[in-house]
Parts: C-alpha cells; structure tokens; sequence
C-alpha cells in the first residue's frame, strides 16, 4: 500500500471517529437556543394579557413552519409577541426570518425585550408602525403568513399579501372559525377564503379559531 493510500485511510477514518461528535455540535447549540425558548415560554404560561394567542394555536403555527420548512415570515399584529416567539422558533430551525408590526408602541417595546429573554431577536424584525399602510408597501415574496391584527381589516390584509404569497405558501388567519359562525363577525372573511379557487383552506377550533389557506396557484 502506497504512502499515499495509507493518508488518505487515515483521513477517511478520522472523519467517521469524529463526524458524531461534530453533529452532537451541532445538535448542542440548537437545543441551547431551544432551551431558552422553552424556558421562556414556561415562564410565561397564563402570564400573556395583550390579547395573545393561545399556545395551542402557537403550537399550530410552529409545527406549519417546520413542516413545510419555510422562511420567509410575515406577523400582522405582534402585541407583545407571544405568537412571533413561535413562528420565530420555527424559522430559527428552518433558517428564516419574521417581520412583525404592531401598532401599539409599548406593545412593541414590550415584544422587544420578551424576543430578547427568548433568545430570538435576530430572527425578527420587528416594526411600529401602522399596518394599514406598512403591508400593502411589503415587497414579499413571503411563505408564511399569520394575520392577527384588526379584525375589520383582515380581508384588505388578505388582498395585499395573497399575491406576494408563493405558490406553497400558507396564510393564517386567526379568530376565524367555519363551525362557530358569526365568530367575531369574521364569517363572511371565513366564506371569502372558502370562495378562493387558488387557496385551499381549512380549520383548526382547539384554540381561538384559525383560519389555514395554503396557496395552489397564482390564479
Ligand atoms: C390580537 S393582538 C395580536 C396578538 C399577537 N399575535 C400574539 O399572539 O401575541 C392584535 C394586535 O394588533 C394590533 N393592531 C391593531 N390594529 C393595528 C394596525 N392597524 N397596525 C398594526 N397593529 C395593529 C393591536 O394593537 C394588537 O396589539
């Protein structure tokens, strides 16, 4: 056996000595941040007053993010963020980003320092400003969406981002429910996603009502 052979052997054996410790690594550092995240969220529980999701609808959102593995993440009403905290997990595993606006400036401030305890700042941009004008100006692409703000709104928020959805791309409506008709009076928006040939939506009651629309096609 040539010198050569011998090193290049000893190389290919080095790596598979090593490749386990390497991944665990790897592995480490994403169940540190989870930890955190987790932790953040246990502490919090039965402690969200503003309005915020249950963790049963944020549990919803995380597990369409991973599923699907998108990354490109919009949030229409933040308050003090414990649903972007969610999709911000999700997308810290998928190697995405959220933009999240909230109207409310301590809301705002307030969701700052709960995605900095959540160790989740860098995966969130998070705006104050007035939603009715900042997300029709949104370029996108985006492949997730989670409209949680104005409920009057909601089909003008719909309008303005559906196009900028990619094909494969999931819209979430929250407070909307097909079975709990006249449900904050969002039946009608409920209708009008059913309506949609290029979406196909379906929903979730466990928690507050959510409204799923996946985008089929452009058209
Ligand atoms: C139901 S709460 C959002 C809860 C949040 N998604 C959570 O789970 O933590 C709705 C939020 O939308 C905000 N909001 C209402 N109208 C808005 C607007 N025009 N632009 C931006 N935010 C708005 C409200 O101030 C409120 O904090």
């Amino acid at each position: 056996m040539t010198k050569r052979k011998i090193a290049e052997l000893m190389i290919i054996a080095f790596l598979f000595a090593f490749a386990p410790l390497l991944f665990a690594q790897g592995k480490d550092q994403v169940t540190a941040l989870d930890k955190k995240a987790q932790a953040f969220l246990d502490g919090h529980r039965g402690k969200w007053h503003d309005m915020n999701i249950p963790e049963v609808d944020g549990k919803l959102l995380y597990d369409i993010i991973i599923k699907n593995r998108y990354t490109k993440a919009l949030e229409i009403g933040t308050s003090t963020g414990h649903s972007a905290i969610w999709i911000a997990w999700a997308l810290s595993k998928t190697g995405g980003k959220l933009i999240t606006v909230e109207i409310d400036e301590s809301r705002h401030k307030t969701a700052l320092e709960n995605f900095k305890k959540a160790g989740l700042s860098e995966y969130i941009d998070a705006r104050l400003a007035d939603a009715h004008e900042f997300v029709p100006r949104l370029k996108g692409p985006f492949d997730f969406v989670f409209s949680d703000a104005d409920k009057d709104w909601y089909k003008n928020y719909f309008d303005a981002v559906a196009p900028k959805l990619v094909v494969g791309g999931c819209y979430v409506t929250h407070n909307v429910s097909d079975r709990r008709r006249g449900y904050f009076g969002l039946s009608s928006y409920a209708d009008y996603l059913k309506s949609l040939k290029n979406f196909e939506t379906t929903f979730d009651d466990r928690g507050a009502g959510v409204a799923i629309s996946f985008k089929k096609s452009e058209q």
